[in-house]
């Protein structure tokens, strides 16, 4: 379960206060699927940040399945991130020189799994989002759609409790971006995963358990 609880974001712009969120509080069920639209620049990613621990709140707190990430370490964040949560960005971030097998496999690697049994699943996850063909391929012999389906099929490969995705199809035509959701779809509500997306995408939006609305910033 995420829980978001009075969440506020404050920026320093160089010479003024950027407040980009204020007093946000909610919750997502174990195994819902939640949308987040909102116009450029409202604060989407701000938020998937401070709810994944990529960067703390200037108030409030978030709590994932109970723990509180407020009281973890840097190292216990890190941990965290590595084995319970599985991300998907609009722009892939796939290591360039890695191939796409390879690429799947890293966050089983630096979680300490061993090659062999993260190379099984990564090929699994590559064969499941229909890569069966493309796994010794780098990120520049994909297709963006190519390269997504991989970027979710790594984000699956630690098999964690949480997935947060900013703008997944934003990168792709409306085809390609149309399979994406629907794979999206598939994939994690058969997981049973809890699943935060930022989106301006209404196919997603519409297959969400819930969707919430971010409203403009504002200057202090
Ligand atoms: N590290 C930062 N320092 C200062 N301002 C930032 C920083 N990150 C984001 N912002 C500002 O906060 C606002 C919200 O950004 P963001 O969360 O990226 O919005 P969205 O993802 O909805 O487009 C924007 O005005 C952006 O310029
Ligand atoms: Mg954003």
């Amino acid at each position: 379960m995420i829980e978001a609880e009075g969440l506020g974001k404050v920026y320093w712009d160089g010479d003024r206060d950027l407040e980009v969120l204020r007093d946000v509080s909610f919750s997502v069920e174990r195994g819902e699927g939640a949308a987040i639209l909102g116009p450029s620049g409202s604060g989407k990613t701000t938020l998937l940040n401070l709810l994944s621990g990529l960067d703390r709140p200037t108030s409030g707190r978030v709590r994932l399945d109970g723990v509180c990430l407020s009281e973890l370490n840097e190292r216990g964040v890190a941990e965290l991130r590595n084995k319970r949560i599985g991300f998907v960005f609009q722009s892939y971030h796939l290591l360039s020189e890695f191939s796409a097998l390879e690429n799947v496999m890293l966050p089983a690697l630096m979680g300490r799994k061993d090659k062999g049994s993260a190379r099984e699943r990564a090929s699994y996850l590559l064969e499941r989002v229909g890569l069966k063909d493309r796994m010794k391929h780098f990120p520049s012999e994909l297709s963006g759609g190519e390269q997504q389906r991989t970027a979710i099929a790594r984000s699956l490969v630690n098999d964690p409790a949480f997935l947060f995705c900013d703008e997944p199809t934003g990168n792709l035509d409306i085809q390609m971006g149309f399979e994406i959701a629907e794979l999206l779809g598939e994939l994690f509500v058969k997981e049973k995963k809890t699943v935060l997306i930022v989106t301006h995408d209404e196919r997603i939006a519409k297959m969400a358990d819930r969707v919430w609305n971010l409203v403009e910033k504002r200057w202090l």
